[in-house]
């Protein structure tokens, strides 16, 4: 089993491997009572992961919510508080969430209200949940005004990413998941990239690849809770990426849409002179390799609006995570939009745009 300690004011870990759910017996030890939240389709986890705390002595009770997104809802969030009131929760007791990231979001929002506060352990079930949702401390549903409006911050007491649960996760949202893992390669660990250039599909190094994925957020989820700072960097290819979701209508994948950002924010790095050419050609290459997108064709002005409108902008000042040379990660504010220009052209057409640095005169 891997395991990654995330510090701060309460450190926890995050466990990564085979059979990692059998751990959440000793993670809660001693608790009275566990109630495990869930979308239909882990039912056969969840109803393990209540086997597992009932032997342990926990009473622990299974609760259904929607699946994906509809789980994160105002109304799904009360009805669950509804439950807790039925089932005496007391704040000495604890909340597992299982499944995606949605799930577990609001799995943490509702742990982190009712009360005022119990303990929550997540069981992340897909690779984006277990790399990124999961680990951190932010919570939240959404609200017709947006994605993740209502949250708060609350870390986990652990985290339990049990590999064996990702036979069930569908192809196609594995590989959205490892957009996530090749943005922390690309940002902070070049032994990622290596990795998956050698097998682009994840599946041969998968605990590797989470390892090293969960290490870079967890230093910068340390250092950085409440995301003032160095966690910002994680916003890498986030900025165009959470922009082609909002017009897309969140009918795309987030790590698809993060994988065609990711181009666009290293062609910017390109613009400004401080990625090679080779640098941004890596990028482009291996996100193809790994099966995902890298262009996209719509509407520029509008996707400038969104962005400026951007949850994570601050003001009307455009910010975009950029690259000072691999694993060196700036912010570069309101850019010359002639770089904007030329990255968009880069993404959106098939002729890449040469970076500023190597035109010729
Ligand atoms: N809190 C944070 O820091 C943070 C960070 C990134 C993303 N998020 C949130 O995470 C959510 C996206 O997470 P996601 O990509 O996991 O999507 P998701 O939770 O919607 O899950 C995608 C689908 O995969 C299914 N699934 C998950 N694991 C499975 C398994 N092992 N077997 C079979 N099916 C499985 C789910 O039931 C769902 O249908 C968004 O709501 C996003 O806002 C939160």
């Amino acid at each position: 089993m891997r395991r990654v300690t995330v510090a701060g004011d309460k450190p926890y870990e995050v466990v990564i491997g085979p059979g990692a759910t059998a751990e959440l017996g000793t993670v809660l030890a001693g608790t009275a009572r566990a109630v495990v939240v869930h979308a239909p389709p882990l039912a056969a986890v969840a109803g393990a992961a209540v086997e597992t705390l009932q032997t342990a002595g926990v009473a622990a009770e299974a609760l259904v919510v929607p699946d994906g997104e509809a789980a994160k809802t105002a109304d799904v969030a009360a009805g669950l508080w509804e439950e807790f009131g039925r089932l005496r929760l007391t704040r000495s007791d604890a909340v597992v969430g299982i499944g995606g990231g949605a799930v577990t979001d609001l799995a943490g929002f509702v742990a982190a209200t009712w009360t005022r506060g119990v303990r929550v352990v997540q069981v992340p079930t897909s690779v984006l949940g277990m790399v990124d949702a999961a680990v951190g401390g932010k919570t939240g549903i959404n609200t017709r005004a947006g994605k993740n409006l209502v949250g708060s911050f609350h870390p986990p007491t652990a985290v339990l990413a049990d590999t064996d649960v990702l036979a069930g996760l569908p192809d196609a949202e594995f590989r959205s998941g490892m957009a996530e893992v090749v943005k922390c390669g690309f940002i902070a660990d070049a032994v990622v990239l290596d990795l998956l250039e050698a097998d682009p599909s994840g599946r041969r190094d998968t605990e590797e690849l989470m390892e090293r994925a969960v290490r870079v957020k967890a230093d910068a989820v340390a250092e950085d809770l409440y995301d003032v700072g160095r966690r910002e960097f994680l916003n890498y290819g986030h900025t165009l990426g959470h922009a082609i979701e909002r017009v897309e209508d969140f009918r795309w994948r987030h790590g698809e849409a993060v994988a065609v950002g990711l181009v666009f924010a290293a062609e910017l790095g390109g613009q400004a002179g401080l990625l090679s050419r080779a640098e941004v050609d890596r990028h482009r290459s291996l996100l193809e390799a790994m099966g995902l997108p890298t262009r996209y064709a719509g509407d520029w002005a509008q996707l400038q609006s969104v962005m400026r409108v951007d949850k994570k902008a601050r003001g009307s000042s455009l910010r975009f995570v950029v690259l000072d040379g691999l694993g060196n990660p700036t912010i570069l504010t309101d850019p010359d939009q002639a770089w904007l220009d030329a990255a968009w052209a880069a993404v959106s057409s098939t002729h890449p745009a040469t970076p500023a640095s190597e035109e010729q005169p």
